[in-house]
């Protein structure tokens, strides 16, 4: 693996000390890790309580025995999380990791925040489940807060389980509102599994052969890999002759990420959207903004991904961070659009539940009061800039991306033709956690390492995250 790993230039010196990563661990640490100066994890004051449960190996053989074979693990050594404080995780033995995957860029505030997990407490004895066909104030004030944070005439909102029921609901919309059919979506997306969004999602490794009908996927605004760079309008034109050969000249709507997250931190083309957005209205669409993974200041420059292209879509979807863990999604739309609901029933036993309304409504006080979008754009800026560093350093570092607290490394085994370097991310991945940072991965080759941690990450989170990953492909 040498051969891929050429140093560009020798780097600055770490702070390489002995060092383990909690009391408990210490035991754990190898002969061989002890000979090794490793980067230093900031200090945390909190120790989680002692772990009496399961170990990982029963865990994995009930795994095994009980649960879907489809159901997959990071790690040679898969890991047994039993505990959450902020940015950081900690196994069975009680060794801290710091969370750079935020449960897939789900956990905003902070694993186990106390305001969050206050007002879920606090709900749950009062009132767990009753349904909208009663009245509650939680669902009401939920609403009407995420509707603040909406621009324009985006002030209804339908709350769901899920980022794929908040999808499959707005493609729904858009087909009865515009009375068309087709959608477009963008290859290498992902928008969810059933049976709708299954169609909108455009990687093969995430399709299973059933039908999938009315969607036609355009080429990817792909900055580092697509046809046309960086050229936004040159893909928006290659969209309208979609809709002008693929469709009967009209569409249901159109379907993206600002940031394509399970696709590899993937940041849509400058002028791409505004191109689209005004090809799909004249098409009699309208425009759906995926904010699953991107949305709830995450991208640290806006609160929403799709301000960043200086659009405002009919519709957007919603969940992941809306509820730092608790399953809640959401639909934004006009009053005019929503009113399309009342063409028949539309019912939704858990959506707008109590208990995750007022967890969700916690969230977006704490994203306030902590100035976390504030605390992404500043902590994922610098982050940003040591992964370019560590890009000059190590030819593997096909590109380094994102925004925010929302960043992809991309690794290539030649930077030329861009041959992704599958195996070695694995690898990395796998080192990183053994020296204590977990991180994710994705793109359509698997060669993207997702960095989207809580935004509450410190300055030296993403020093000893970089450290980690300098250290660890220092080796190879
Ligand atoms: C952009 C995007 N949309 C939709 C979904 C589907 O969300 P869920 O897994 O909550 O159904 C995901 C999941 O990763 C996503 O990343």
């Amino acid at each position: 693996m040498q051969r891929v790993f050429r140093r560009a230039f020798s780097g600055r010196d770490f702070l390489w000390r002995h060092r383990c990563f909690s009391q408990l661990a210490q035991s754990e640490i190898s002969i061989q890790e002890k000979d090794v100066l490793l980067p230093k994890m900031p200090p945390f004051d909190y120790s989680p309580p002692p772990y009496n449960g399961p170990s990982a190996a029963e865990i994995l053989q009930k795994r095994i025995e009980f649960l879907s074979p489809s159901m997959f693990c990071f790690y040679k050594k898969p890991l047994n999380v039993v505990d959450g404080k902020m940015q950081y995780l900690f196994d069975e033995d009680g060794r801290r990791y710091l969370d750079a995957f935020g449960g897939i860029a789900t956990v905003c505030c902070g694993h186990c925040h106390p305001d969050v997990v206050e007002a879920i407490v606090n709900q749950t004895k009062r009132l767990q489940h009753s349904t909208v066909l009663y009245l509650h104030h939680a669902i009401a004030e939920f609403a009407e807060a995420l509707a603040s944070k909406m621009p324009g005439d985006l002030k209804v909102v339908f709350f769901t389980n899920s980022g794929t029921e908040a999808n499959e609901l707005a493609m729904m919309i858009a087909r009865l509102y515009t009375g068309y059919h087709d959608i477009i979506s963008i290859r290498n997306a992902y928008h969810g599994n059933a049976a709708g969004t299954m169609g909108a999602t455009a990687q093969s490794g995430w399709k299973f052969n059933v039908v999938q009908c009315g969607v036609h996927h355009a080429l990817n605004p792909d900055q580092y890999r697509g046809v046309f760079g960086s050229d936004g309008e040159k893909y928006a034109k290659d969209l309208q002759g979609l809709i002008d050969y693929g469709t009967t000249g009209n569409v249901a709507g159109f379907i993206a990420e600002a940031i394509q997250g399970v696709g590899g931190i993937l940041e849509l083309a400058p002028g791409y959207l505004p191109a689209v957005y005004g090809s799909i209205k004249k098409a009699g669409g309208l425009c759906i903004a995926d904010e699953v993974q991107c949305g709830f200041a995450r991208t640290g420059s806006h609160f929403w991904g799709f301000e960043a292209h200086g659009v405002v879509p009919d519709i957007v979807t919603m969940a992941k961070g809306i509820g730092n863990g608790i399953p809640i999604g959401a639909v934004v739309t006009t009053p005019e659009i929503a009113q399309v609901l009342t063409q028949r029933s539309y019912f939704n036993t858990f959506g707008g539940n109590p208990v995750c309304t007022a967890g969700g409504h916690a969230v977006l006080r704490v994203i306030e009061k902590e100035k976390l979008q504030e605390n992404a754009f500043v902590v994922g800026s610098y982050l940003k800039e040591r992964l370019t560093s560590l890009k000059e350093k190590y030819e593997i570092i096909g590109d380094v991306r994102g925004r925010g607290l929302m960043l992809g490394v991309e690794l290539v085994t030649d930077r030329q033709e861009k041959t992704p370097a599958k195996i070695e991310t694995i690898h990395v991945m796998d080192q990183m956690k053994e020296n204590g940072v977990l991180i994710g991965k994705g793109g359509f080759y698997g060669n993207v390492f997702r960095i989207t941690p809580p935004l509450c990450f410190t300055k030296e989170d993403a020093d000893f995250l970089v450290d980690v990953m300098d250290h660890t492909m220092s080796k190879m």
